[in-house]
């Protein structure tokens, strides 16, 4: 299965490649996640749409910008086809494609892969059989309170617990892909993520950090909601929420 969703990648990162970043910023109109749809989410949407019908439509589609495609299959693959639009579109060099495949909610995926389209990294997991970047197994890391590093959401729209939580480290990133962020946790490149606000529209959707969800809970991590419980999340790309996602428990007493 990962190696479906390793063609699916290949077709997206060749279509971007292929076509002309001068209208990767056109406007097609409303995404069924309620957000524009540049030309770029349209390509890498479309590659998605055409690696799968090559592979015979094997899947439900859940995608950001066309929402819901019934296929009549058991599973469905959640789809970000682009994860980090505003860096792409704005030469920021860190997006990603976001690829899961679940039969139920986001606790029910089964196959994870999430690719950085500009380096080639690629992180993937397998429900029960651990994750891996590149091939090789990774493990979260353990927190080191003299050195750590949390990957924030920060800004206007984040919370009082973010601003604090980056009050309390000396090094702190903040770098515009969800999928991305917490699969580097995942990988022990960093402590922690958080994407907290208390505005009830501004949140991670299902199709963000489904994959990368999967990657850190098999790489060791938690992902939970901003009431630190495990967060699950239904098939629906409108629904949005805080996300605080964690590579090692000791740091549930600082997130407290
Ligand atoms: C965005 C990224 C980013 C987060 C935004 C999301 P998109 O996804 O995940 O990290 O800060 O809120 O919208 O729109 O580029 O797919
Ligand atoms: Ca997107």
């Amino acid at each position: 299965m990962i190696e479906v969703l390793r063609d699916i990648a290949d077709e997206v990162s060749a279509a971007l490649d292929s076509s002309d970043r001068d209208s990767w910023g056109d406007d097609m109109g409303m995404g069924a996640d309620g957000t524009t749809t540049n030309r770029i989410d349209w390509i890498a949407e479309n590659a998605v749409l055409s690696a799968l019908e090559r592979h015979g439509n094997p899947f439900n589609v859940l995608s950001e910008e066309k929402g819901f495609i019934d296929m009549n299959r058991e599973m469905t693959l959640i789809v970000d086809p682009l994860d980090g639009t505003y860096n792409a579109l704005h030469g920021i060099p860190f997006y990603a494609v976001s690829l899961a495949v679940s039969e139920g909610t986001m606790k029910d995926v089964r196959w994870a892969l999430v690719r950085n389209l500009i380096s080639g990294d690629e992180y993937t997991a397998t429900r029960g059989g651990g994750a891996f970047l590149n091939g090789r197994r990774i493990h979260t890391r353990r927190y080191d309170s003299t050195s750590p590093v949390f990957s924030i959401f920060l800004g206007k729209s984040a919370s009082q617990r973010s601003l604090l939580l980056a009050s309390k480290c000396k090094r702190i990133r903040s770098m515009g892909s969800a999928a991305l962020e917490i699969s580097m946790v995942a990988s022990g490149a960093s402590d922690m993520y958080c994407y907290c606000s208390e505005l009830p529209d501004v949140g991670l959707r299902i199709v963000d950090i489904a994959a990368a969800t999967l990657i850190l809970r098999e790489a060791g991590g938690k992902v939970m909601d901003k009431k630190l419980i495990m967060l699950d999340m239904d098939t629906d790309v409108r629904k949005r929420s805080s996300v605080l996602a964690i590579g090692d428990e000791s740091l549930m007493k600082v997130i407290y």
